[in-house]
């Protein structure tokens, strides 16, 4: 067990972290059992070799937020997202507990693959394509859970991949081969083909990584105007300043575990994010948006 898990297990209760049974929800954007709307996500658990890398996770992201998952590397945030998705079926937790995966009250892990595929998208961390696809062409990828098997585009397809290439920042690279596109360039026509799925659930893992300053506040916007809208959005970030600004709704990974979770005031503080990074933090607020901005200096 890392020096940082201990520090967080072992932390009291009432600072905002704790053991999965004691997590701290809190704040206005935390949201309780009683929630059946936005994703509500219980007991997830994943193992691999014997190893418990997710154990008896608790998330919730609400309705028409933007909510956050944060954590260090290697916390299990793409595994979660991966099991949110159906990508990977979850293990039988430490108690024999079955996990359970609820957006807007349906049971998504009992839903089969194509309409899971109408429901929610999943933005992959570093997703590559070695297929010889034109940007355009991978856009529309999205649309082929809405259509009938073996179907072609339609007109509205077309529609919907190019608003979706337009609302990424990416309508002058329709006719790009992707190979060709720079990390930045690829990670956005990702996005697009997500947004052409038309999820109501989108989650994404680390959709900025790649970016510069000004495309991650693009992305960011998009990702609010999104819940604007009603989506569900569920992010996987680790500029916890990103996060801060964006973030509805934050859930904090660590070693497997959910540590804290509700709104960004109250989670991003020093007494959640000291023990479960191994760094002294400052939060300032922000003049303009009152929101917090925090800094970073070595723990020692
Ligand atoms: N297929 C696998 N086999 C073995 N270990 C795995 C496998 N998948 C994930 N892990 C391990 O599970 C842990 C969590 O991995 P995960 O990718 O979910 O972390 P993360 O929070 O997304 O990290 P990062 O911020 O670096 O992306 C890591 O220690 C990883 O090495
Ligand atoms: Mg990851």
């Amino acid at each position: 067990m890392s020096e940082t898990t201990r520090t967080t297990t072992d932390a009291p209760s009432g600072v905002g972290v704790g053991g999965p049974q004691d997590v701290v929800e809190v704040g206005p954007g935390a949201t309780g059992p009683q929630d059946a709307g936005g994703l509500d996500a219980r007991r997830v658990s994943w193992s691999v070799d014997g190893r418990l890398i997710l154990d008896g996770v608790d998330c919730t992201a609400p309705t028409g937020a933007v909510s956050g998952l944060l954590g260090p590397n290697g916390s299990g945030k793409s595994t979660l997202l991966r099991v949110l998705a159906g990508v990977r079926a979850p293990s039988a937790g430490a108690a024999g507990d079955a996990a359970q995966v609820r957006f807007e009250g349906t049971d998504l892990l009992a839903l089969p693959r194509r309409r899971r595929a109408r429901v929610l998208a999943l933005v992959e961390q570093d997703a590559s394509t070695d297929l010889p696809l034109s940007v355009l062409d991978a856009v529309l990828l999205g649309r082929i859970p809405h259509r009938a098997l073996l179907a072609g585009d339609s007109a509205r397809d077309r529609e919907v991949a190019t608003a979706a290439l337009a609302r990424a920042g990416m309508a002058a690279f329709a006719d790009r081969e992707v190979a060709t596109l720079s990390g930045g360039e690829r990670q956005r026509v990702h996005l697009a083909r997500a947004l052409a799925q038309e999820p109501a659930l989108l989650l994404l893992d680390e959709p900025t990584n790649h970016l510069d300053i000004a495309a991650q506040l693009d992305t960011m916007r998009v990702l609010r105007d999104l819940a604007h809208d009603g989506v569900t959005v569920l992010a996987a970030l680790h500029d916890l300043n990103l996060a801060a600004q964006t973030c509805d709704h934050v859930v904090v990974l660590a070693d497997g575990r959910v540590v804290a979770a509700g709104d960004v005031r109250d989670v991003l503080v020093p007494d959640v994010l000291d023990p479960v990074y191994g760094v002294r933090s400052d939060v300032l607020v922000h003049p303009r948006t009152g929101r917090p901005v925090l800094t970073f200096a070595p723990q020692d």
